[in-house]
């Protein structure tokens, strides 16, 4: 995920669907200096993430809620925000998906990533949203910015999409 971000200075992030805040641990231990904020629809979530890292903004939002406020952002990333279908129809999750992206894509100055299961796996599991590269590039492509790039080189049946506001 942290490699959306194409500067070494420090930048603003948001952690969007940020759970327990791991990706935080992740930033603190690693030598990237980045100003983090969270945001997860969950208060469970953000009352844990509150508590563990005090002085660390989170908010408790829904984005799929009309006027929801999402705070804006160098870069969003949205780590197994996507992945999970359960049981919600297909069709219905990549609209579901598709708007969330088309919401969160203008709060961020420079570029978002998002990872999504891939379909070039031995099976697909049904609880899980799998979605062809083509069908994800052309959504991309067509709503959000030709400035893309998919990474599937990391070893798990899943791949990242990044998206950016301008050519690298
Ligand atoms: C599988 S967890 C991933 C947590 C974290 N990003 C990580 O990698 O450890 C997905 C998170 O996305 C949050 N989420 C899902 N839809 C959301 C939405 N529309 N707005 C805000 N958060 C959302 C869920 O509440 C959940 O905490």
């Amino acid at each position: 995920m942290m490699e959306v971000v194409r500067e070494r200075e420090p930048v603003d992030l948001l952690d969007f669907g940020c759970g327990a805040g791991h990706f935080l641990d992740y930033l603190r231990q690693s030598d990237r200096e980045v100003r983090y904020r969270g945001l997860d629809l969950s208060a469970r979530f953000v009352d844990l993430c509150r508590r563990k890292y005090p002085g660390v903004a989170f908010d408790c939002v829904d984005v799929m809620e009309p006027g929801a406020a999402v705070p804006e952002a160098d870069y969003i990333v949205m780590n197994g925000v996507f992945t999970e279908r359960c049981g919600v129809d297909y069709e219905t999750m990549f609209e579901a998906v598709t708007g969330l992206l088309r919401t969160v894509f203008p709060h961020a100055r420079k570029g978002i990533a998002f990872n999504l299961m891939s379909k070039h796996v031995d099976w697909e599991r049904e609880d899980l949203f799998h979605v062809p590269y083509d069908r994800i590039s052309r959504f991309v492509i067509g709503q959000l910015s030709r400035h893309h790039l998919i990474r599937a080189d990391y070893g798990l049946y899943e791949y990242t999409v990044y998206v950016y506001k301008a050519a690298a």
